[in-house]
């Protein structure tokens, strides 16, 4: 053992004597020349059938990504055994018939590439949800039986878990609501729903605790064109505010007082940017050269005004093709405004670890909602927030698979987009239709993920905090990572921490990148590089909770491991 340890103390001081310390972004030999032009990203086919359609989609820090639908659509593609209460589901007409009979609700596990139903007991059609500080999924609303409902699936591993129903209910309908993670240990604020115009918190503190109104919900709904409100597009700001967007109207709101602080301007051009609008929005990333206090939000596309009615009548209106950003920090506030490469609605907007921001699935025409929009959008476009305007959008490799109301996408850990879903029709239907419910499941590579990348990659990405706390790191501390470099870093190496979403019906509910501050970063001549960096300042810039620890090296990203952020 001595022996042993004199052995380890030798190689240890050796390897000391050979590292050159250096400054976390000085190096040489960017790879940047190869992240322009030419390179549009690869699609892979999955799964053939995954069962059900991928309404919702949120990755766990197990590497499995819970999926579900709605639950009274009838028979969707995974034909159960037996039912929740254990009947048997039998060949004869009424059970093949018997949505009970069918999973709704599936988890795939990304290593395996395998699928296994999960039981939900309540309807959860257009339902809302985020990630708990510890990882569990907390879900909220639906439909019907299942509109007051909150559920949870704490993922474990081991292919056991599965939804589990809380005692508590929600005070008020929450079926087409929006989620936000707080800065509060483990509160979660659920805003709006469909005819309800109020937010509540989750989990339940007691029994009776109630929901508050909020007249800015009053005033963007658009009765006449199915609310055009639906689904606000909500962002926590670096200020513990949080911002809400509805319709073409945004505010900054203290939730804890129930108090307006900003009315922001309102985005120009018409039409709509919620559902059944549909557009997307991103909160842009935040970034720890200014210490996390300039935010900027970015909404784009959505449906034309109008549209909505004009679907009912088989009229399928251009969708909305400008994006808007605004700093929703600091006192002047303007929406800078600028178009993308064609009109789209119903897509899914991601931020990819290299910061940019991926715009995926969806359609030219109409709006949201069953059988409302045609023409899918079939190229993702890729948005660089630090290029020039005019040079910013980018349209990536086509897809041959449409990706129509409703469907969903989610970043992994690898660096690929999981998509999944579409089903403009009440029930499961394959045939004699424009777009026919899709189950197949795919993964969109963007340019970064190319063999030719692997020496740039950084691999074998380890996360260690210290102090024999292999639970997670405080608010502004720090802690240390190593990995792993063939060829010597590029000129900027950076570091980011990505909030899973929630993603449904074109919004990642909490989704959110953080580019952490390196404070020294070694690398021997062996290419093991070893950085100390720094935990966000505080959970009002990353609520506490898990994080996609990403290293990106000339723009070339590592795979991602699990970082997690804690109360002190
Ligand atoms: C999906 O089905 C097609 C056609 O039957 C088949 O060629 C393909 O290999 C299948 N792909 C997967 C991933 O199962
Ligand atoms: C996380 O917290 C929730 C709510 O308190 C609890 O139900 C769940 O079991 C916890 N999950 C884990 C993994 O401890
Ligand atoms: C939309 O699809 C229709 C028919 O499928 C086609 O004629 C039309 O050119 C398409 N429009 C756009 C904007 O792609
Ligand atoms: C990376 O990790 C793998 C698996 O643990 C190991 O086999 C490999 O040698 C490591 N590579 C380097 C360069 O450290
Ligand atoms: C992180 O690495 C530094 C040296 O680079 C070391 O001094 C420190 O103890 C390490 N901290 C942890 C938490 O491992």
């Amino acid at each position: 053992m001595a022996h042993h340890n004199h052995f380890l103390i030798a190689i240890k001081s050796m390897i000391t004597a050979l590292f050159f310390t250096l400054h976390c972004i000085e190096f040489s030999g960017a790879v940047g020349r190869f992240s322009a032009g030419g390179q549009k990203g690869q699609w892979q086919l999955l799964l053939n059938n995954t069962g059900v359609v991928a309404m919702h989609m949120a990755l766990t820090h197990d590497n499995t990504v819970v999926i579900f639908d709605q639950t009274e659509a009838g028979p969707s593609g995974y034909r159960l055994r037996r039912r929740h209460n254990g009947n048997r589901c039998t060949e004869s007409r009424d059970n093949l018939a018997d949505s009970s009979c069918y999973a709704h609700s599936v988890e795939y596990d990304i290593s395996s590439n395998k699928v296994r139903p999960l039981r939900l007991y309540t309807d959860t059609w257009c339902s809302s949800g985020s990630f708990l500080s510890n990882g569990t999924l907390l879900q909220t609303g639906g439909y019907g039986s299942g509109t007051r409902r909150i559920r949870y699936f704490k993922p474990c591993g081991d292919g056991q878990c599965d939804w589990r129903q809380s005692e508590r209910s929600l005070a008020d309908n929450r079926w087409y609501a929006s989620n936000q993670l707080l800065p509060e240990h483990d509160r979660i604020i659920v805003v709006g729903g469909r005819r309800t115009f109020t937010y509540e918190f989750v989990p339940k503190m007691s029994s009776n605790e109630g929901s508050h109104e909020l007249s800015f919900l009053h005033q963007t709904y658009d009765r006449s064109e199915g609310g055009n409100n639906l689904y606000p597009f909500l962002h926590l700001s670096s200020d513990g505010n949080l911002f809400i967007f509805a319709n073409r109207d945004s505010i900054l709101f203290n939730y804890r007082s129930n108090i307006v602080i900003k009315t922001f301007p309102r985005i120009p051009g018409d039409g709509s940017r919620n559902y059944p609008g549909s557009g997307s929005s991103v909160i842009l990333p935040l970034d720890h050269t200014n210490n996390f206090q300039r935010v900027e939000v970015m909404v784009c596309g959505g449906a034309a005004s109008g549209a909505h009615r004009a679907a009912g009548q088989n009229r399928f209106l251009k969708g909305l093709r400008s994006c808007g950003r605004m700093v929703i920090t600091g006192n002047r506030h303007k929406w800078n405004m600028e178009n993308m490469p064609g009109s789209r609605l119903l897509s899914d907007m991601l931020i990819l670890p290299t910061g940019n921001v991926l715009i995926i699935n969806g359609a030219k025409r109409g709006s949201g909602g069953w059988n409302n929009a045609r023409n899918a959008s079939l190229q993702p476009y890729l948005y660089n927030p630090n290029h020039k305007l005019g040079k910013r959008f980018s349209v990536l490799k086509s897809t041959k698979i449409a990706r129509m109301y409703p469907s969903s996408a989610i970043l992994l850990p690898d660096g690929r987009v999981l998509v999944g879903g579409g089903n403009p029709h009440e029930s499961y239907t394959f045939s004699n239709v424009a777009y026919p419910t899709e189950l197949r499941l795919q993964a969109f590579a963007p340019h970064y993920m190319r063999r030719q990348y692997h020496t740039y990659r950084p691999i074998n990405l380890t996360i260690n905090y210290g102090h024999g706390d292999l639970s997670g790191v405080r608010y502004g501390g720090d802690f240390n990572v190593s990995f792993w470099l063939g060829r010597k870093p590029s000129k900027v190496v950076e570091f980011s921490a990505y909030a899973p979403p929630f993603t449904t019906h074109s919004i990642s509910m909490n989704q959110r990148l953080l580019k952490l501050r390196c404070k020294r970063l070694v690398r021997a001549e062996s290419g093991l590089v070893h950085a100390v960096l720094e935990a966000p300042p505080s959970p009002n810039v990353a609520p506490s909770g898990y994080y996609m620890l990403t290293v990106v090296n000339g723009g070339i990203p590592s795979i991602s491991q699990w970082v997690r952020f804690l109360h002190q």
